[in-house]
């Protein structure tokens, strides 16, 4: 299948650099939100990764408004009739996703797939909210996906091999590398992501340090480009969290969840997209 036209529900951490990656391959893309405010900071966001090559002298302004020009942003779903793919990006939050599915459902041509950018719910249990389950897969970015070139491809039980097919295809299409998993906790890589972090999220609670200092160590020794806590931090401390339950839930307690975390989440401090986590964020 081509996609000539592709769509993006939810335009946070995630969905404004999703739509950037695809109309950076030259594929018209619609980014669609609840509010009128993060359709903008989504565009904003696209806008200043195509800013950036510009200011490099990698890239023409006119250039940069060709492709930003490529990218619609909208709070309603007029623009969907003629999409072939999208990607849904809103919290993670089955009732949430499957409320999506079921709207995507309703306004997109039959043959359109509609896959979800989901860090670990049940691809079949969205198919479910949909009359197209076979329709329905996992398409996941990682963070910052302009950057990040894996994309895991999550069957659900009910996933056809011509939608495994399309999004392999698509994946390729906006320059990134697939991967096909099935529908396990945490997939593939945050299941190894999330087992090694956890020792470290556990050390720094166990004896209590600075988390600041765990960070520094771990981005001066180059083990990772940035520390543990910074990382969740721009990740999304609500996301991660959520991951970080979900495989303690699945795998038992060789998987961690940091209690300070959570404490910052229920506190409504989810890292650089509320300006607080760890550490604090000017926005
Ligand atoms: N943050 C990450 O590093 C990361 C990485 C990979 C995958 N994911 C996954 O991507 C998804 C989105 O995560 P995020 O970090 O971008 O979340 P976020 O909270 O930053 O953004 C979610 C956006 O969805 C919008 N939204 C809520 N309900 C909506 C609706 N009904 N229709 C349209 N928009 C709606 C919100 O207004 C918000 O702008 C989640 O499933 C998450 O697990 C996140």
């Amino acid at each position: 299948m081509f996609v000539f036209k592709a769509a993006v529900v939810g335009a946070g951490t995630m969905g404004g650099e999703i739509a950037q990656t695809i109309a950076n391959a030259d594929i018209p893309v619609v980014l669609k939100d609840v509010d009128q405010q993060f359709v903008d900071q989504g565009l904003e966001k696209a806008r200043s990764l195509w800013q950036n090559r510009v200011d490099q002298g990698k890239m023409e302004p006119a250039e940069l408004e060709r492709k930003h020009g490529l990218i619609t942003g909208t709070t309603g779903y007029g623009d969907f009739g003629d999409v072939d793919f999208v990607i849904e990006a809103v919290p993670e939050r089955m009732e949430i996703k499957q409320a999506v599915f079921s709207e995507l459902d309703e306004v997109t041509a039959g043959h359109a797939v509609l896959s979800s950018n989901t860090s670990s719910l049940s691809i079949t249990e969205m198919g479910e909210a949909t009359s197209r389950p076979d329709k329905v897969v996992g398409f996941h970015f990682f963070f910052p996906a302009s950057v990040m070139r894996l994309i895991e491809v999550i069957e659900g039980d009910d996933t056809s091999p011509e939608t495994v097919r399309a999004a392999m295809s698509f994946a390729q299409s906006v320059r990134k590398v697939p991967i096909r998993c099935v529908e396990a906790p945490g997939f593939v890589v945050n299941r190894i992501l999330n087992s090694s972090v956890s020792e470290l999220w556990r050390f720094q609670e166990e004896t209590g340090a600075d988390v600041k200092e765990v960070d520094r160590i771990v981005s001066d020794s180059k083990a990772a480009p940035m520390g543990p806590f910074f990382l969740t931090d721009l990740l999304g401390l609500d996301v991660t969290v959520h991951v970080a339950e979900y495989l303690a839930e699945a795998y038992g307690d060789r998987f961690y969840v940091h209690k300070r975390m959570r404490e910052l989440v229920a506190e409504g401090n989810l890292g650089a997209k509320t300006g607080r986590g760890f550490y604090e964020h000017g926005n």
